[in-house]
């Protein structure tokens, strides 16, 4: 362990930044702020008036860490081979459809937006929906603890999974600047591991569009808000979904994963017409389900995972990235964690950052549900807290560069499609490392508390 002039204990950093000169460390920010304009490593820029609604006005490059984040490679190629079993983990547990209600049948009394999911699966369950083309573009999240060396499973989902594309990028422009800069660093890009998840996901939808078989039907991507498809979408008596006359074979949820994304009964309406159709969907119903974090808790329960693994070798693997995972009818859990909360999370069944509770706020949070003496308790999980190591980065953000300390959180994609019992794609895609400063508990990126980074294998 190395402790920096701050007194931070972390893990051994990439470089003694201290020791960077700071003439090159100007001269990469600027190149790395070029490079972000000419390769498209851009978002929206929320301060610019006409930004989202006109094409090309208004953009900024994304935040992003200067140098790759260094990383252990035993622990990528862990991370990496655990995510096929993870895939098909999702499609096991998805075609349980008895496991999903039981297991979130007290969430469900609680929390209104996971009652409205439940409520579409139960009634693709009555009327017997079979899916036969399955697809999965998952990201399973991963935190190393410091302390026990373990990759730590943060979360697994399977909606929306974003930044596939500018993850890439952010490997690409890491390259570059050690391309050039490398040798005055020390450092050899070739040590930076490719990162093609944009296009494997791309061409996993393709297949699904493929498997579909009919050229006519096209890819359908559901962005904010859903209510077009409500008014002009049909459904024939055989199940074809048509939204506008145009035939859909695949339907990509990009927004569907958050309350805020039915702000009326109108895109639960599209979401059921969707659902009820024979396109296939990414994800469906069951697997926007078993990405729940009740369902995460529930599958680190023992002998769980072997109701839907048969390999032993594998459900030990699986098992091995579990973080503690607790319901809070737990009450042994629960004294603990008002003794030392600090040392857990306590989650709401949410997607898209901002929800979870920490520190003092979850003793506060967990005094009031006992007093309430309510069921309120159900709509959340309680999980044991990650520390990786902290380590100094440059922070790149709003063109200008920052120093801080930070951890990281490598995300492995992965993409899945069958169709019947043929499985067509089962692979690891890519990766996603968001790196933030040690301070901030939550890990957006688009939330503004992370950035984009990339990994340095040692
Ligand atoms: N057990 C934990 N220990 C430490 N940090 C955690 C833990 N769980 C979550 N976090 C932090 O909080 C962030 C958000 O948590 P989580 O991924 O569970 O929520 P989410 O709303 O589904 O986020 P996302 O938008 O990434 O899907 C994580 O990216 C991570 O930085
Ligand atoms: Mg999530």
């Amino acid at each position: 362990m190395a402790t920096d002039e701050e007194g931070v204990v972390g893990a051994k950093p990439l470089l003694d930044l201290h020791g960077v000169d700071q003439n090159l460390v100007e001269k990469m920010a600027f190149d790395s702020l070029v490079w972000s304009s000419l390769h498209g490593l851009v978002v929206g820029d929320r301060t610019a008036q006409r930004s989202g609604k006109v094409p090309g006005v208004g953009m900024v490059h994304a935040p992003f860490s200067l140098l790759p984040m260094s990383f252990p490679e035993n622990q990528f190629n862990m991370a990496c081979e655990v995510a096929p079993i993870f895939n098909e983990l999702v499609d096991r547990v998805s075609l349980d459809g008895k496991f999903l209600q039981d297991s979130l049948s007290r969430t469900k009394k609680v929390d209104a937006f996971t009652a409205r999911l439940l409520d579409i699966h139960s009634k693709m369950l009555e009327i017997n929906k079979k899916e036969d083309i399955r697809l999965g573009l998952h990201r399973s999240d991963y935190m190393l603890d410091e302390q026990t060396k373990l990759l730590l499973q943060i979360e697994l989902n399977t909606i929306s999974s974003s930044f596939s594309g500018l993850s890439g990028l952010v490997t690409e422009l890491h390259r570059s600047l050690l391309i050039h800069y490398g040798e005055q660093l020390g450092l050899d890009s070739r040590k930076i591991p490719g990162n093609t998840a944009v296009s494997q996901f791309a061409e996993a939808l393709a297949k699904a569009w493929t498997e579909y078989n009919n050229p006519r039907a096209v890819v359908m991507v559901v962005v904010q808000t859903e209510e077009q498809i409500d008014t002009e979408g049909e459904l024939l008596p055989d199940g074809t979904l048509l939204v506008g006359g145009q035939e859909i074979a695949v339907v990509y949820f990009r927004a569907g994963y958050t309350p805020t994304d039915y702000p009326s009964e109108s895109e639960w309406r599209a979401r059921l017409l969707m659902e009820q159709s024979s396109a296939v969907k990414c994800p469906s119903i069951s697997y926007h389900l078993a990405g729940t974090k009740k369902i995460q808790q529930e599958l680190a329960k023992p002998n769980v995972l072997e109701r839907f693994l048969d390999n032993k070798e594998e459900i030990a693997k699986v098992r091995k990235c579990f973080a503690g995972l607790w319901s809070l009818d737990d009450s042994e859990i629960i004294s603990q964690a008002m003794e030392r909360p600090e040392l857990y999370v306590m989650k709401p069944q949410r997607e898209g950052g901002g929800n979870n509770i920490y520190g003092e706020d979850v003793r506060e949070t967990l005094l009031r549900l006992r007093k309430e003496g309510t069921e309120e308790d159900a709509a959340y999980i309680l999980m044991q807290r990650i520390f990786p190591s902290v380590s100094p980065t440059f922070l790149m953000r709003d063109g200008i560069c920052h120093k801080d300390h930070a951890i990281s959180e490598l995300g492995i994609y992965g993409a899945y499609l069958r169709s019947k019992e043929k499985v067509i794609v089962n692979e690891q895609c890519g990766y996603l490392m968001r790196t933030k400063v040690a301070s901030s508990n939550e890990g957006g990126v688009a939330a503004g508390f992370a950035v984009l980074d990339s990994i340095y294998l040692t």
